[in-house]
């Protein structure tokens, strides 16, 4: 089977304009979105998805995760689809890019090759995974670790957000659970397309990223409890004051982070004090600790330091102090067949590319133990992310998507 020419090409104009249209669901306050995952957002997104994938002749599977997988036939019955897909849940104050470049660019890919009357042996299934970003319900990439058998779909569900709803509770109320069994499907490979939020493909000057590696992550989220007292009338010594004693661990975190320099890194995103009143010292502060890195020793090394000066910093202190594991993924190696494909898709279009690892999560780290998974990035403008000022030029997305397409459809195999 011949590799296909280099005329071929997405349409990188109504990709963007489907990008924008999205956007415009669950806008955020700043220019970006939040659309995050089993809001009315979300199900308002889903939708138009599903109209743009019946429209483009696909037919719609969902889930009892909700994860949706819009598939395009192809000639032989017996042969396992190419999966192609990512999120279209955001942060609070998320990106236009950001997971949706993955979906969308891979009804790009299904689009272009109706336009051009292009069929494949086997079909071609886009996916949309549910709760990807893990900010309402941790941990992150739940449905896609669900289909992958890591968690449990009764765990999963059980998941509540800050207000103590549940995931699958949401999930009935914004009506998009299915019917299908979750990782009933198999899959012939699995390619993700995403922006690569950091700054290396822009630093150096490349089109396109060769995802090789995932770095793994640990989320700790720890609970500290003191005393609420009167922050004027209550002496030192007799303060008993959580906040102080998160403040002094997430020192430790970034010196823990920095001395496994250059490529781990850690810091809290989560951060919930109580009773958050300006004249109350906290009697507790709940927050998640992120540490990440593309070694699993050092990761594990890390995660043990924190629960060993934690626990110091909380007992000198006359703290009481719990560490609780809310996410984790250990380092990941694709597919060298599916990472093959794509540099050979950015060579025989003319992108320039490099070999990256990915520092963010993403569905196809999960769905790489169950399939030949790798992943295409683009470069986003100073390496911006998870901020609504995150941003990415057509042409980078065009790129990005051609070498998807290319991938797909030489993994897929063009029946002339
Ligand atoms: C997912 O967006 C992650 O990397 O946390
Ligand atoms: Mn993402
Ligand atoms: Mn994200």
């Amino acid at each position: 089977m011949p590799a296909p020419g280099e005329n071929l090409r997405i349409n990188g104009d109504r990709l963007w304009d489907s990008l924008m249209d999205m956007a415009k669901i669950g806008p955020g306050v700043a220019g970006g979105n939040n659309r995050q995952t089993l809001t009315d957002a979300d199900g308002e997104g889903r939708a138009l998805f599903k109209q743009w994938c019946d429209d483009a002749g696909c037919t719609m599977g969902v889930d009892s995760m909700g994860n949706m997988f819009a598939r395009r036939e192809g000639t032989d019955p017996d042969a396992l689809p190419v999966y192609v897909g990512s999120h279209l849940d955001t942060q609070p104050t998320g990106g236009k890019y950001d997971g949706v470049l993955g979906v969308l660019g891979g009804l790009e890919v299904i689009r272009s090759l109706n336009d051009m009357g292009i069929k494949t042996k086997h079909p071609i299934v886009v996916t949309n995974w549910t709760n990807e970003e893990g900010t309402r319900f941790a941990p992150a990439m739940l449905a896609s670790g669900v289909f992958a058998g890591v968690h449990t779909q009764d765990w999963a569900e059980d998941r509540t957000d800050a207000q103590g709803k549940r995931f699958g509770d949401e999930l009935d109320r914004i009506g998009w659970r299915g019917d299908e069994p979750v990782g009933a499907r198999k899959m012939h490979a699995f390619f993700e397309l995403h922006i690569e939020q950091g700054p290396i493909l822009e630093a150096e000057g490349k089109d396109i990223g060769v995802v090789t590696h995932g770095q793994g992550l640990a989320w700790i989220q720890v609970t500290i409890t003191g005393k609420d007292a009167h922050t004027g009338s209550t002496p030192m010594p007799m303060r008993k004051n959580a906040g102080l004693g998160m403040a002094r661990i997430l020192e430790k975190v970034d010196e823990i982070a920095w001395s496994h320099k250059p490529h781990a890194v850690g810091a809290a995103g989560h951060i919930d004090v109580y009773p958050n009143s300006r004249n109350v010292i906290p009697g507790k502060v709940v927050f998640t600790v992120d540490f990440r890195s593309p070694d699993l020793a050092v990761i594990q090394d890390m995660e043990k330091r924190l629960y060993e000066e934690g626990e110091k910093i909380a007992a000198d202190m006359g703290l009481t102090i719990e560490f609780e594991k809310v996410g984790g993924f250990d380092p990941v190696a694709f597919d060298d067949g599916c990472v093959s494909a794509i540099r050979g898709a950015a060579e025989r279009l003319g992108y320039s590319h490099m070999n990256i690892i990915s520092g963010a999560g993403h569905d196809a780290c999960w769905i790489n133990q169950v399939a030949p998974t790798a992943m295409v990035m683009c470069p986003c403008v100073d390496g911006l992310s998870h901020n609504e000022a995150e941003e990415i030029s057509k042409e980078w997305a065009t790129a990005g998507a051609d070498v998807l397409l290319h991938a797909v459809v030489e993994t897929a195999e063009i029946v002339s």
